[in-house]
């Protein structure tokens, strides 16, 4: 078993083959040999009958008129017919044979039962069998037979050597997408992420390629956005870092005075690296899966009136209007309420980033079909250009390229708000108003049996807002 695991797959194919033809064709060739043998015997016998017939009625009439057979030998010697018989009498002596040393010899009861019996008034008075005797055959006929042998032997190595060629040709076809797809699964395997094999057919074998370069496609895919990632995290807690270092050697040095606005700045830089970081482990969390939700029947009104409540404040402050409009009767919805609220906040955090003083934010709920309700924040902002609506939801984006780096986020706030939401079931989406400003959607499923407000939701401890 072990040495079979260990021969190619191709070996064992043409092994396979090999035998598969041997077997076929040698079965082929005794078969087809011993039916010609048979019907050759049996054409001898009958041959045998048609010409012996004649013979056994000339013998008989010779018998009735002698009465006995003597005489018959020097009849047929004169005659020089051909007599290619044994006349045999009952016992089975031969009487006359072409062959005359042979007379008086005794014939097998077998050889006399396949001979033609001479009769006489109803009574067997001899028999005649075929000499040479069946199922051998004289000289013409062995010649014929092994002219037919012959051919049949070339055929047998003919056919068996044209299997033979076929069977490599099919099995080039089939292993050399193969070979093709083991080279490409090592070189992938080596690093060589790029690497493609060419799909050369429509079949199962063209199908496995496809496969398996749409694999490959996804494992490049997710390698180089593992290392953007890397970058990206790297490159965005470098600058924090590097403000808190520099404030802390400028303390020690005695270059910047020990007062709490300074303290306040540096812890201010502090908590944006914490958030940072705590950003990204909830998208790892969502990544695998693992993002602990507390499903219950989540009423969105009270969410709403609790951010008016406070964020509200803080636009009027910087002459922001607030709109809310939720309906009296929105039904509940299965969801989070703490994860719900993180979503609005993240979306009104970027809507009141953008939207200039004298405009307003609008915030809306509305059921959306008969299955979801959908929480919808426009602002009154630039907008955002098509590359930007496909794209703001990456991580790290920021359509804002001036802003990259400087005072503003990570680029993370819409990628959590997207994991959360999908999370819940649901959908976020962006897009343009007509009038100017931009819209997030983001719909949550209708609890099914609806009715009951959500117990103990309380504003989260999400991200809150840089207002
Ligand atoms: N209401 C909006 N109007 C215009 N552009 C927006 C709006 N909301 C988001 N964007 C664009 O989408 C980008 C991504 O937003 P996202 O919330 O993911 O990141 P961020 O706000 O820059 O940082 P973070 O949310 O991590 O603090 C933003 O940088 C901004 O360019
Ligand atoms: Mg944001």
């Amino acid at each position: 078993m072990n040495v079979l695991r260990r021969v190619s797959f191709s070996t064992k194919v043409l092994v396979s083959f090999t035998l598969i033809i041997a077997l076929s064709t040698g079965l082929g060739y005794l078969f087809i040999s011993r039916s010609v043998d048979r019907a050759f015997a049996d054409f001898s016998r009958r041959n045998l009958r048609n010409q012996g017939a004649v013979s056994v009625q000339l013998l008989s009439d010779y018998y009735a008129r002698q009465g006995s057979w003597a005489g018959l030998e020097l009849l047929l010697l004169r005659s020089r017919l051909p007599f290619p018989f044994l006349l045999v009498d009952q016992s089975g002596t031969v009487l006359v044979s072409p062959d005359p040393r042979r007379v008086g010899e005794r014939v097998s009861s077998k050889e006399l039962a396949e001979g033609l019996s001479v009769e006489v008034g109803g009574e067997v008075v001899g028999r005649l069998l075929p000499e040479p005797p069946l199922p051998s055959q004289g000289p013409l006929e062995q010649r014929f037979l092994r002219a037919v042998t012959r051919a049949l032997f070339i055929t047998a190595w003919v056919a068996a050597a044209a299997g033979l060629v076929l069977a490599v040709l099919l099995l080039r076809q089939l292993t050399d997408p193969l070979k093709r797809l083991d080279v490409a699964a090592r070189e992938i395997a080596r690093g060589d992420l790029a690497k493609r094999v060419a799909v050369q057919s429509r079949d199962e074998l063209g199908h496995l390629a496809e496969s398996f370069n749409a694999m490959a496609a996804s494992l490049e895919k997710a390698e180089t956005s593992k290392r953007q990632m890397i970058a990206d995290v790297a490159h965005e807690l470098r600058t924090p870092i590097s403000a808190v270092r520099a404030g802390l050697e400028g303390l020690r040095d005695g270059v910047l005075q020990p007062a709490p606005e300074n303290f306040a700045a540096l812890h201010d830089r502090v908590l944006l690296t914490s958030r940072l970081v705590a950003d990204l482990q909830e998208l790892a969390l969502a990544d695998a899966g693992a993002l602990s939700l507390r499903l219950e029947a989540c009423d969105l009104r009270p969410i709403l009136e609790r951010i008016r409540a406070t964020i509200g404040v803080e636009l009027e402050d910087e002459s922001v209007t607030l709109v809310i409009e939720v309906p009296e009767d929105l039904l509940p919805v299965e969801a989070d309420g703490q994860r719900v609220e993180q979503v609005m906040l993240n979306l009104l955090s970027n809507a009141s980033r953008y939207t200039p003083a004298g405009g307003t934010i609008h915030v809306s709920a509305a059921r959306e079909g008969s299955q979801f309700v959908r929480t919808s924040v426009c602002d009154t902002g630039p907008g955002l250009s098509s590359e930007d609506l496909v794209r703001v939801f990456d991580r790290f984006y920021r359509a804002d390229k001036a802003r990259a780096g400087g005072s503003g986020g990570a680029g993370l706030g819409l990628s959590i708000a997207k994991a959360l939401v999908e999370a819940h079931g649901g959908r976020i989406w962006a897009e343009n108003r007509p009038a100017g400003g931009a819209c997030f959607h983001f719909t949550l499923r209708v609890r099914a049996e609806g009715g009951q407000r959500a117990g103990g939701t309380r504003l989260g401890e999400g991200r809150r807002p840089a207002l």
